[in-house]
């Protein structure tokens, strides 16, 4: 049997064992950050051109998502939203790593995504890297992005647009979905703080 076929079957046996609970959290804690896929090992620079790896993280529950720049609308709004978020948490939102990966290292510099930043609440942080490092980083975490040409002759990306929340242990947890308001994304944030690890929806 394959680790996966057992990850399958000891999932299948707690769901199936009916008001086992507890089981169902074991099962969720243990295999779901594997089962999932999110995440993993990264190697990125900071606003300051500082090296950052996922190592960095560790220790603090992280919010972390992907996007870019010169996105005309996705972006924005998320930034926007998790800075409003981020406000209703109060000094409790020091306790967490929120970082803003580029997918668009060829425009992103250091110094570009600083500027750009600035707009929103300061404890975001922001991360970019080679056209090969961030390629790897999304695909590490799941993130689907691609390039589209405009009519300008300049590009624009599209890209996957939810919010992820890792553990204290870099343990994918759960999503914000885009589009989400504080009414549900709040209450997962204070989840995510007051566990640091196991969120079962
Ligand atoms: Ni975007």
């Amino acid at each position: 049997m394959t680790r996966r076929a057992i990850i399958a079957l000891v999932l299948l046996v707690a769901l199936a064992g009916g008001g086992a609970f507890g089981l169902q959290k074991w099962a969720a804690r243990v295999e779901a950050p594997q089962a999932q896929g999110i995440g993993g090992a990264f190697s990125l620079i900071d606003t300051d051109g500082r090296p950052i790896t996922d190592r960095d993280l560790l220790g603090r529950p992280t919010v972390m998502y992907f996007g870019f720049t010169y996105c005309p609308e996705v972006c924005p709004t998320t930034l926007g939203a998790l800075t409003q978020w981020l406000g209703v948490l109060g000094p409790d939102a020091d306790r967490l790593n929120v970082v803003f990966v580029s997918l668009d290292p060829e425009r992103d510099t250091p110094k570009a995504l600083k500027a750009y930043l600035s707009s929103f609440d300061p404890q975001i942080r922001g991360l970019t890297g080679s056209v090969e490092t961030i390629a790897a980083t999304a695909k590490a975490y799941r993130v689907y992005y691609k390039k589209v040409p405009t009519k300008d002759g300049l590009y624009t990306i599209d890209h996957s647009t939810a919010i992820y929340l890792f553990d204290s242990k870099g343990n994918f947890v759960a999503p914000i979905s885009y589009g989400e308001t504080e009414e549900t994304a709040v209450p997962k944030l204070k989840a995510l703080l007051q566990s640091g690890s196991i969120l079962w929806w």
